[in-house]
């Protein structure tokens, strides 16, 4: 005889209608933030394949343009702004010239969708001929004097219209001078969406390629943190909180749903999760042989972001997916 007293999960699973009825958590449009690379040249029609990111560019700020124009008709709400200046140096003064790139690329989108929520990186390797993200010495990374920069940078950012500053450089202190800055300068009203709690990680490689920040000698591990550690996360996230941090982001995102779901359930500011460039290389590169059914693995990979707590998700998908969506 078969027990009639065991559950019956099935029932509802019955139909689609009673799956949708039923179903805990959705991604929507007003939850992603679509990432765009702006490179600083005269050619107008500069668009460049990402060869370790199918499917992502470089783009002139013209070509930027008429990208955001189809994602914004797909429904777009936010964007965040990573650049490529015409030239580095050692103090990478590309991030915090008011005529740099980001600013430039951040007047234009505003100028003509002021609605549309523009975020920018804020971070000096892009922009240091080292490829570090704060000032160099004897091979060290300055933490101290690096935040004056930073500073500067956010403030150069906000000033162009930029409507959240994301402090992704790691710093010890960075969210204090940020804000302390953006405050003297008036700008009391612009969020700090913090890159909290990001891990040394090799998933950012092709980002590197795309960014062209890639670090010239040895590596980010003396101010971005070490893969194995949890608990650490919690004192990276209240300072930051601390510090006034508005929203605190989890990076990277698949391998760190255990972060993401500490931070949410720590904190009760918004979490935002980063699906970061070698997580979108390794779908894109499996779609690409036929092995995985791609739009059904990004909405899965997307949805447990969502699952794990996250409010916003920050992924090269999201053009895709607003698509999907519509
Ligand atoms: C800049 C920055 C990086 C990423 C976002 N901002 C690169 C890094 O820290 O080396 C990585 C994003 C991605 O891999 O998609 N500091």
């Amino acid at each position: 005889m078969i027990p009639m007293d065991f559950y019956r999960g099935r029932r509802l699973r019955t139909s689609a209608a009673m799956r949708e009825l039923v179903r805990e958590h959705a991604v929507t449009a007003n939850d992603l933030i679509m990432l765009y690379f702006v490179i600083d040249t005269e050619d107008e029609n500069f668009k460049k394949e990402i060869p370790s990111m199918p499917g992502q560019y470089q783009l002139s700020l013209k070509q930027l343009e008429l990208k955001v124009a189809e994602a914004v008709d797909n429904g777009l709400k936010a964007l965040m702004l990573f650049g490529i200046p015409a030239s580095k140096d050692e103090l990478g003064s590309g991030a915090y010239d008011d005529d740099g790139i980001i600013q430039k690329a951040t007047r234009r989108l505003k100028a003509r969708w002021p609605e549309l929520i523009v975020m920018a990186d804020t971070c000096l390797c892009e922009y240091t001929s080292h490829g570090h993200c704060g000032m160099v010495q004897n091979q060290c990374v300055l933490n101290d004097p690096t935040l004056n920069l930073l500073a500067r940078t956010a403030v150069s950012q906000a000033r162009a219209g930029a409507d959240v500053i994301a402090p992704s450089d790691m710093m010890d202190g960075r969210v204090a001078a940020i804000r302390q800055a953006l405050d003297d300068e008036g700008f009391t009203d612009v969020p700090i969406m913090s890159y909290a709690v990001k891990y040394a990680s090799a998933f950012y490689g092709p980002f590197r390629q795309a960014a062209e920040g890639a670090p010239k000698f040895g590596d980010r591990k003396t101010y971005q943190m070490d893969p194995p550690n949890a608990r650490e996360a919690m004192r990276e996230a209240a300072a930051d909180l601390e510090e006034g941090a508005d929203i605190l982001m989890v990076k990277p995102g698949q391998p760190y749903l255990d972060i993401v779901r500490l931070v949410r359930d720590n904190f009760d500011t918004p979490v935002a999760a980063y699906q970061v460039s070698g997580e979108y290389a390794m779908i894109k590169a499996a779609a690409l042989n036929g092995w995985i059914d791609e739009q059904a693995v990004v909405m899965e990979s997307l949805v447990g972001f969502k699952r794990a707590g996250a409010d916003l998700i920050l992924s090269y998908f999201t053009e895709d997916v607003l698509k999907v969506l519509k």
